[in-house]
């Protein structure tokens, strides 16, 4: 998406970052610049701070960076052209559309329309005599009425074009149905339904928008459920099912399930909290979605152990997303939706009450793998749960998860203090050489977070890096360097240099802000990084050394270039028989 330049800058300027920021979190004046709680990531201790005459925001603890509308797509989880029309909205300016946007957004706005239609077909289908399989699963699986209107519930009729016949007719094309999600092409170029014989699981973006659907197989044939594949406004990694009526709850917590029936089972019970994750393992984007709506998230995932490693790598993306977790432990049962059936809501809400939180969580992991009636299981076990407590920060915690593993074990509270202090110790001596490492490591330190933005040439990336900040801080450092943008050795820095010197040539403001269009979140973040780290005034002969220095090591690049096409032509000449 491509909007003019001057819009953009027009944009930046009528929201200054730190308004902007402001209306999310609470800033306070630290010299030159504003810090408050990052909004990004759960931290007690301000390491978000916003430069306002540079317009860009970093947080120092996770890193994130950039300007003002990196900051909204960010926050308010929206793609560069959203955000975009987010801040005009802000300030009451009009968007310039341009024809490409158009055409996508109309595309969009078609494939919306499509599945909403495509949801009330299915829908429909379900009263209808081709229906009679999806109802006789729907009383099967004890849904109710009222949860199969809730949900929009639906039934693919079993055959190849049920659905693919009924939307041309509305007026949608084949080509629609596939980038839809909801038809596949074969080699010939024959279209065809992707659901047929399922029960169909509407997926509803927050917005209220059906954006995708997931079929479930009536009897045990495989694949289990379907789920219609990414789409232009289908995306799994960032939708929840069910988060559109959860969303609404008051209970004051969001229950995580892994399965669309668990999700739709709890509601029907009375928890209109629950959501389910779309078949993959819950990501940073659910989380931080989650996090929009709630502060407490409970995990029921099933009690297998495909289950619980999903658990396990839950809780830490949950944690980054500042929230409360508990971990329910299913009993009897092998899912919420069984549980539900077996024993009622009122169990389910005991279990609830009883649900673990994180280190009660582990420690009762740790405890299951070991047989403590046996004397030589006790003490590994000892091992490993003095182990995994001195890894919780708090020593309030280490000492009653201590007291407790001392209880079980039936050992006295004392020797297990020990052991945990002995771990704890070990652990931080660790921890403090990595950091000493990392300290002496300042190549690595400079190196971007992004694997695929690493700098090939940290020496000339040194140089590159620091060009670049001096130029962001004052923009005359640009006039008459002589500098090309190939120069340089890192290709995301000599492509912010040549944006730099066409928002010059422009006679545009130059700053980081303006170019959010222009690179990745990831990027933006990394470039926003550069600026802080060389962030203090250097003298013009420093400029001048770097440029001499980006300039040298370009030139050994060249040469060893031409090294490598020398020898090389030796070595085919003597492959040849030529000789040499
Ligand atoms: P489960 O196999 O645990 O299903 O898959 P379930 O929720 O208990 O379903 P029922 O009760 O047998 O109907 C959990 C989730 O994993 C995804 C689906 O999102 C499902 O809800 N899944 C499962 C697939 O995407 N494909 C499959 O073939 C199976
Ligand atoms: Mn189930």
């Amino acid at each position: 998406m491509a909007f003019p330049p001057s819009f953009i800058d027009e944009l930046t300027a009528r929201n200054p970052i730190e308004d902007v920021v402001s209306l999310y979190v609470a800033l306070t004046r630290r010299g030159s610049n504003l810090f408050g709680l990052c909004p990004f990531h759960n931290e007690k201790t301000a390491s978000f701070s916003v430069a306002p005459d540079k317009g860009i925001y970093y947080c120092f603890g996770c890193h994130k960076g950039g300007g003002v509308i990196n900051f909204i797509m960010e926050v308010e989880n929206l793609e560069y052209p959203d955000a975009v029309r987010f801040l005009a909205k802000r300030v009451g300016m009009e968007v310039p559309e341009d024809n490409e946007y158009r055409a996508a957004y109309k595309k969009q706005e078609r494939l919306r329309s499509l599945c909403k239609d495509a949801a009330r077909y299915f829908h429909e289908q379900l009263n209808a005599p081709i229906g009679a399989p999806g109802r006789a699963y729907i009383v099967k699986r004890g849904l109710s009425r009222s949860t199969v209107t809730r949900f929009g519930l639906g039934f693919a009729p079993d055959g190849w074009s049920n659905l693919l016949d009924t939307m041309t007719k509305k007026g949608y094309t084949k080509d629609e149905l596939v980038d839809a999600g909801l038809a596949l092409k074969n080699q010939k170029g024959n279209v065809y339904d992707r659901f047929r014989n399922r029960l169909m699981f509407p997926i509803i973006d927050v917005r209220g928008n059906v954006i995708g659907f997931g079929g479930r197989v009536l009897d045990d044939s495989k694949p289990k459920y379907l789920n219609s594949s990414e789409t232009a406004i289908f995306n799994k990694r960032k939708n929840l099912f069910a988060l559109n009526i959860t969303k609404k709850s008051t209970q004051g917590r969001i229950i995580v399930t892994e399965g669309y029936l668990d999700a739709i089972a709890l509601h029907q019970y009375g928890f209109d909290c629950a959501v389910a994750t779309l078949g993959t393992a819950l990501t940073e984007e659910q989380a931080q979605l989650l996090a929009k709506y709630t502060d407490q998230v409970v995990l029921t995932y099933d009690s297998d152990e495909a289950g619980q490693n999903a658990t396990r790598r839950a809780i830490p993306i949950l944690e980054r997303a500042g929230l409360q977790i508990k971990i329910l432990r299913m009993q009897g049962a092998k899912d919420p939706d069984e549980f539900l059936k077996k024993f009622g809501a009122d169990k389910f809400r005991v279990l609830m009450d009883r649900s673990e939180n994180r280190e009660e969580y582990q420690l009762l992991s740790v405890q299951k793998k070991f047989d403590l009636s046996q004397d030589a299981q006790r003490v590994n076990f000892l091992k490993e749960a003095a182990e995994l407590i001195s890894t919780f920060p708090s020593a309030v915690a280490r000492e009653i998860y201590g007291a407790r593993v001392a209880e079980i074990a039936k050992v006295s509270a004392e020797t297990v203090k020990l052991e945990i202090d002995k771990a704890y110790r070990r652990r931080k001596a660790v921890e403090r050489k990595k950091k000493e490492k990392a300290a002496l490591d300042v190549v690595g330190q400079m190196q971007p977070k992004e694997r695929s933005l690493h700098y090939e040439r940290p020496a000339s990336a040194a140089a590159e890096e620091l060009l670049l900040a001096q130029i962001l801080k004052d923009p005359t450092h640009l006039e008459g360097l002589g500098l090309l943008p190939q120069q340089f050795s890192s290709p995301l820095l000599g492509r912010a240099y040549s944006l730099l010197l066409h928002e010059q040539e422009q006679g545009r403001p130059i700053g980081l802000s303006g170019l959010s269009g222009e690179f990745t979140q990831e990027e933006m973040s990394h470039l926003t990084a550069v600026c802080k780290r060389n962030d203090a005034l250097v003298s013009e002969a420093v400029i001048r050394d770097c440029v001499g220095k980006i300039r040298d090591e370009y030139q050994k690049t060249l040469c060893s270039g031409e090294e490598a096409l020398l020898s090389r032509q030796a070595q085919l000449r003597a492959k040849k028989g030529y000789g040499g």
